[in-house]
């Protein structure tokens, strides 16, 4: 693990949009693996204006998402399939058509999305770099603790404290998805590389037990103790008990 130490939010973006700008570069056909969430917001800006700037290119990179809500249309606009439009893809000269999220609605049988999802990334290739961040709990992409470590994309009811951290984005009675089609961990772990960001001192504990407790199925963001290439980029507070 290769922990980057960064002083705040922005200059952890920084240091993570260096590692999307070389993989763009240096590869032909880039596949990369995405995350939602508040944390990889910057990032996407920071990427944002790379592409403004004429520095990086997306018109041959494929993207694919760690998650989407289970029962969800890809227009609503809570899906993450808008979060990704309206934070990144609107604003990049990426081809919609390479950007891939397991949607699961309209009776879609989810274990067949799953497998689905499963045969398009090793299609694409595999995924180069993954970017990730890290639930309060430990958990990565949608793996709520105790998900298995050789989990592959499937359907996962979220817990009540992932519930509840992300009620935020949501308003008073709008319905909040309970349950999310989410990559495996073992999905997550085929990527070459990772890049695990977190910022906040809400964040401090789970990457405490990510870096330093055993790894466990209780915290799943640990399992990135045994990737080869996995680079978690932490700003202070997120860095404060380890
Ligand atoms: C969400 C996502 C994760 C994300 C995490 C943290 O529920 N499924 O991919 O990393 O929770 O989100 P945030 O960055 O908003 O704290």
């Amino acid at each position: 693990m290769q922990i980057v130490l960064c002083d705040d939010a922005d200059h952890a973006a920084r240091e993570a949009a260096k590692w999307v700008q070389a993989l763009l570069v240096q590869k032909k056909r880039p596949v990369l693996g995405l995350a939602t969430g508040t944390t990889p917001i910057c990032l996407y800006q920071q990427l944002i204006r790379l592409y403004q700037q004429k520095q990086i290119s997306f018109a041959s990179c494929t993207t694919f998402n760690l998650d989407e809500y289970f029962d969800i249309a890809p227009e609503h606009p809570q899906s993450y399939r808008s979060f990704m439009q309206h934070q990144l893809f609107n604003h990049v000269d990426i081809d919609r058509q390479n950007t891939h999220l397991p949607v699961c609605f309209d009776g879609q049988n989810p274990r067949r999305v799953g497998l689905e999802y499963e045969q398009r990334i090793a299609a694409a290739g595999g995924i180069d770099l993954q970017i990730l961040g890290i639930g309060s709990n430990g958990h990565i992409g949608f793996n709520e603790p105790t998900s298995s470590l050789a989990s592959r994309t499937r359907l996962k009811t979220l817990t009540a404290q992932t519930l509840s951290d992300n009620s935020r984005l949501f308003v008073p009675g709008e319905i909040q998805p309970t349950m999310a089609m989410t990559m495996g961990i073992a999905t997550i772990m085929d990527a070459r590389y990772v890049l695990l960001i977190a910022t906040g001192k809400a964040k401090a504990e789970a990457v405490r037990q990510m870096v330093c407790g055993p790894v466990s199925a209780y915290c799943p963001a640990s399992i990135l103790q045994m990737h080869e290439h996995a680079i978690v980029v932490l700003d202070k507070d997120a860095a404060s008990l380890i």
